[in-house]
């Protein structure tokens, strides 16, 4: 194991795990997941060995959003707990050598936090400027042509004081104005808050959306893309076909990343952005020269189909534009979950594992979404129970339910998530023993062992996390995606057919491979006969190392 490199952030060499509150663990039994839950739960990811937890809100909510609509940011909702047990759950954390990394929201609050209350209590209100309201178009509609994310258009119309606020997400989830110093100020309150409270670093929701172009202009609308590149979706035809420049990506963002890097500096704490545009050249400016957000995740492979040729060109650019600025999502709370989305079952399953071995050799800081260790498929959630709003909103078919259910422990009624007899929050679907974390701990050849030998390895081969260039050595129309970082050499077989993959010259160790532990340690000479859908990662022999190359 590498000695620590007392030079470097500490996110550096490390490895994330998403928990969804929500789903997670539910203590008091009440169906939905909390904190006393993580905190009974959280040796979990110290056992995987990862090192840096990221928390989903869990803030006062109207719960519209799951918690995305904040009504306080400096207090805990009563159904995660309270205060005390956030504190609790950080004290364990960092006794178990994690770090604690939060949501901060700050593209909008809800409706029921008392800033919009007060903005919309009358036009002079000192609040009224937290909030972006303009008077209605001639036609007395809205003021420009802007959707919601969510569906439907971006503005609502206050009867009482006679203009439009904005809402990028839900009408109740109006947009802060990040043009008026106050709203500023405030966040470099909530910040210091949670610094305070002991809390490692943020994830910044909507990073990319926080400024508007002052005058709010109509945005174009999306005729054809370049270079085949993917729209960004949202839940609604209407948004998917403007182009965003006007509410997206607006040169200022990154203004507040800076004066908030000066805040997270006192505490060497971590800014991570949810920057989610799908041009790695563009989201490169905000990390590019570490005066704002450290790392952006970047979202590229969450919407590629299984597709060798897709799969390298969003791994390529995202490498060549961020360098180890860059965090690699293994699924999230808003996607379809990896396995599902690389086809279900067994062969998606280990889809998903082939893709995170290539996303832990590369530089930057892979985020484990909780539940992609197990290897676990989406679920049909009945359209009845579906609770995400774009659901009601727009289309159920894109609701996030599906990634969004409880996670199953322990093979008993309620799967130790929460008690016997107890309806979760959305419904466990058909998981069986098999999917549990007891039944895969308990089982040698798991996803579950698997992703913990893979993060294992990557703490073995220091070469995987140095800063040190990568080496592609495929190339476009080949099923197989291979890159050396230093010694050590990465490659996968996206394909459903076995391989023989030439390697360079000298004998290779088998450090990790996707599918079968049976294959590690080996020693391997000439070709790596690849199984379908297998990733390995390789170090020379030190007996006979390869040439350099
Ligand atoms: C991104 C979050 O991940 C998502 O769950 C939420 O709905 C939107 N931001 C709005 O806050």
């Amino acid at each position: 194991m590498d000695e620590p490199y007392m030079d470097e952030p500490w996110w550096t060499r490390s490895v994330g795990y998403q928990i969804y509150v929500r789903s997670y663990a539910d203590a008091n039994g009440d169906g939905l997941g909390d904190l006393p839950g993580i905190l009974e739960r959280i040796d979990h990811v110290a056992w995987l060995g990862a090192d840096v937890v990221w928390i989903n809100p869990f803030f006062p909510s109207p719960m519209r959003d799951a918690g995305y609509d904040v009504a306080d940011y400096c207090g805990v909702d009563d159904r995660f707990g309270q205060i005390a047990d956030f504190d609790a759950v950080v004290a364990r954390a960092h006794e178990l050598g994690l770090r604690v990394v939060i949501d901060v929201v700050p593209n909008h609050t809800s409706s029921d936090h008392p800033w919009f209350v007060a903005a919309r209590s009358a036009r002079d209100d000192p609040y009224r400027d937290y909030y972006i309201w303009r008077d209605p178009a001639p036609d007395g509609g809205p003021p420009n042509n802007w959707a919601s994310v969510f569906g439907g258009r971006a503005w609502t119309y206050d009867d009482a004081t006679g203009q439009y606020w904005l809402h990028l997400f839900l009408p109740q989830m109006p947009d802060l104005n990040w043009a008026h110093p106050a709203v500023a100020d405030e966040f470099d309150a909530i910040l210091r808050f949670w610094l305070e409270r002991g809390v490692d670093g943020f994830r910044v929701d909507v990073a990319h959306a926080l400024t508007k172009h002052p005058a709010l202009p109509d945005l174009p609308e999306v005729t054809e893309l370049a270079d085949g590149r993917r729209p960004l979706t949202g839940a609604s035809r209407t948004f998917d076909g403007l182009a965003h420049v006007y509410d997206f990506d607006q040169p200022d963002n990154v203004e507040v990343y800076r004066r908030w890097r000066r805040v997270v500096a006192e505490h060497d704490a971590l800014l991570l952005g949810e920057v989610y545009l799908l041009d790695a050249a563009a989201v490169r400016r905000y990390v590019a020269d570490q005066s704002g957000l450290h790392l952006s995740f970047w979202f590229g492979p969450l919407h590629c189909d299984w597709d060798a040729d897709a799969l390298r060109a969003t791994l390529r650019e995202a490498v060549a534009e961020l360098g180890r600025w860059v965090s690699w999502p293994l699924g999230n709370h808003d996607r379809p979950r990896t396995a599902s989305a690389f086809g279900g079952g067994a062969p998606g399953r280990e889809r998903a594992l082939a893709l995170a071995t290539l996303m832990f050799g590369l530089p930057g800081l892979p985020f484990v979404y909780q539940g992609e260790e197990l290897g676990l498929d989406d679920v049909e959630v009945p359209v009845d129970q579906l609770q995400d709003p774009i659901a009601r909103h727009s289309t159920p078919e894109r609701a996030r339910d599906r990634a969004r259910t409880p996670m199953p422990w322990e093979p008993v009624p309620g799967f130790g998530f929460t008690t016997g007899g107890t309806q979760p929050w959305l419904p466990f679907g058909p998981r069986t023993d098999a999917d549990t974390v007891a039944g895969q701990r308990a089982d040698p050849d798991s996803t579950l062992r698997r992703y913990r030998a893979l993060v294992a390895v990557r703490r073995e081969v220091g070469d995987l996390t140095a800063d040190t260039p990568t080496r592609w050595l495929d190339a476009p129309g080949e099923a197989v995606i291979a890159y050396r970082r230093g010694d050590a050499l990465v490659v996968a077989n996206t394909g459903d057919d076995p391989v023989a993959w030439p390697l360079p010259a000298g004998r290779w160790r088998v450090r990790f491979s996707s599918t079968s532990p049976d294959d590690e340690r080996r020693t391997i000479v000439g070709e790596a006969a690849l199984a379908p859908r297998q990733a390995l990662v390789l170090t020379p022999d030190p007996s006979d190392p390869p040439a350099a190359g």
